[in-house]
């Protein structure tokens, strides 16, 4: 299953569109707000398909008979760009467990990269609805060591994956390594090149040096 929410409009692509605009995105607070107005909206979204239970509450007048979660998703995300956008989540499933772990892509001198995977801090992921979110899925290189890292840890019984922008070869590559786990994939959108250098087009840029500064290589 794949989920492009900005396919139909809201107040969504309004923060989609600021965070890809070149002038507004130098606000780097700014950025790094949207990217978690963004992550609020895609945990509104993803709510609706969790398994909801009946539980009667009480009220000072009375009892009302609603429908709450039945259990907290385990939040994962990915250093660096992935924290403003995983607060957002945070703030929406306020008693998730949390799970962090850093990729990042190590250049050589023909800049050709591969993912270094150091740090995976993540509780038993067994039977947990894992929900690991990243704002770029480029070429898919950092979302599936994360994935792979946190199924090291147990087998979730769901598992969404949840990008502010993503591309095709991304998503192919994540369906075809986990083929198994019928992944459910949410992006706010698809675009379709990737540059020499794995950029996403037109993207947005490089979103952990817009969210915190660059980095050296
Ligand atoms: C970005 C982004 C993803 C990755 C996507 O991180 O946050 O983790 O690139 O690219 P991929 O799908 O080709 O793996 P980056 O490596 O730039 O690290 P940073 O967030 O620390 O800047
Ligand atoms: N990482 C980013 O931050 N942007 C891209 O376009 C690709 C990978």
């Amino acid at each position: 299953m794949v989920r492009e929410l900005g396919k139909s409009n809201s107040v969504f692509n309004q923060f989609l569109s600021e965070i890809r605009d070149v002038k507004i995105q130098q606000d780097r607070l700014r950025f790094r707000r949207n990217l978690e107005r963004m992550g609020e909206i895609f945990a509104y979204e993803i709510s609706k398909e969790l398994p909801f239970e009946k539980k009667e509450v009480v009220t000072p007048l009375g009892t009302a008979h609603m429908e709450v979660m039945q259990q907290q998703p385990l939040l994962a995300t990915i250093l660096r760009a992935g924290i403003p956008f995983h607060q957002g989540m945070l703030n929406f499933f306020d008693h998730a467990d949390n799970a962090f772990v850093s990729a990042y892509r190590k250049y050589d001198d023909d800049e050709e990269f591969v993912i270094k995977l150091e740090y995976v801090s993540s509780p038993c992921t067994d039977t947990r609805i894992l929900i690991i979110s990243d704002p770029m899925l480029a070429t898919g290189g950092s979302l599936v060591a994360a994935i792979k890292g946190l199924l090291e840890k147990g087998m979730p019984k769901e598992i969404h994956v949840v990008s502010v922008l993503a591309s095709n070869e991304g998503i192919e590559f994540l369906k075809k390594t986990f083929s198994k786990h019928q992944l459910k994939i949410w992006t706010g959108a698809i675009d379709d090149e990737l540059t020499a250098k794995a950029y996403i087009v037109p993207g947005l840029g490089d979103a952990g040096d817009l969210a915190y500064g660059k980095k050296e290589d």
